[in-house]
């Protein structure tokens, strides 16, 4: 399990002071599997400076959750890449399907916004997964495929990461079938063989209603690296027995 990944994503939740008193209760978390599991989380934009202070010198990464497309400018209510890295941010999340949709982002969009990351040395966490439609028409691949060719012209594959979350697992409580997860992680892994020597170096992570009863199954399947949690990483108690339950498993290894 080494080098296995547990990454909170907070989107739009809590106030300043919730955020800040989150992130203290998981440097107690870190403390006990540092080690073990690799953890990061990725905080408002807003709150980024004061939860990064908080973290600070922990192993805990700071993550955010999208950069703008451009690099600097006249974009009323964006951040930039600059701006993120300024504060420490390490890893951007890009086209979460929460901002494919809500922001409308198509995929020029997120290969500029790669650019930039890429540009201020920060890591590229991409987002894929298919409707509820495609699920059950049976074009999951099909989407993946196509939603990965943002990456024909990538080059700095240690700075990139994938997660793959179906878009109907997301906040619904609802999981895809270890076979399903299983399936899709071996195509991207598959398709980043076929771009280049990639697959050595990229994470691929799953996420999609995540918690902590799911883990064991996930750590099970070989071409998971890591997950990406929403919900459950608001709570510091399941936040934490997600890290633990892999870092249990790294000892077991
Ligand atoms: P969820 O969110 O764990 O609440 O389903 C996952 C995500 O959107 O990254």
């Amino acid at each position: 399990m080494a080098g296995f990944w547990v990454i909170g994503n907070w989107k739009m939740n809590g106030r300043l002071q919730t955020g800040k008193e989150l992130a203290s209760q998981l440097l107690a978390v870190a403390a006990q599997c540092a080690d073990r599991v690799r953890v990061a989380v990725a905080p408002a934009a807003l709150h980024l400076h004061a939860v990064g202070s908080v973290l600070d010198n922990s192993a805990i990464q700071l993550a955010a959750q999208m950069a703008s497309a451009h690099e600097d400018g006249a974009y009323t209510g964006q951040c930039s890449a600059a701006m993120l890295a300024d504060l420490g941010v390490r890893m951007v999340l890009v086209g979460h399907s929460e901002c494919r949709t809500e922001l409308a982002q198509d995929d020029a969009v997120l290969r500029a916004q790669m650019q930039r990351i890429h540009e201020q040395g920060m890591t590229v966490v991409l987002c894929l997964g298919e409707s509820l439609a495609s699920y059950e028409a049976g074009q999951t691949l099909a989407v993946i495929e196509r939603q990965m060719t943002v990456l024909h012209d990538w080059v700095d594959w240690s700075r990139l990461m994938i997660a793959y979350e179906p878009v109907w697992s997301i906040g619904t409580g609802k999981v895809a079938s270890p076979e399903h997860i299983a399936a899709v992680h071996d195509h991207i892994h598959q398709r980043l063989r076929e771009l280049g020597d990639a697959e050595a170096a990229v994470v691929v992570l799953y996420g999609g209603s995540v918690k902590p009863a799911l883990m064991p199954q996930l750590l099970a399947l070989s071409g998971v690296n890591g997950v990406l949690v929403g919900g459950a990483s608001l709570d510091a108690e399941q936040f934490g027995q997600i890290c633990m339950v892999v870092a249990e498993q790294a000892l077991t290894d």
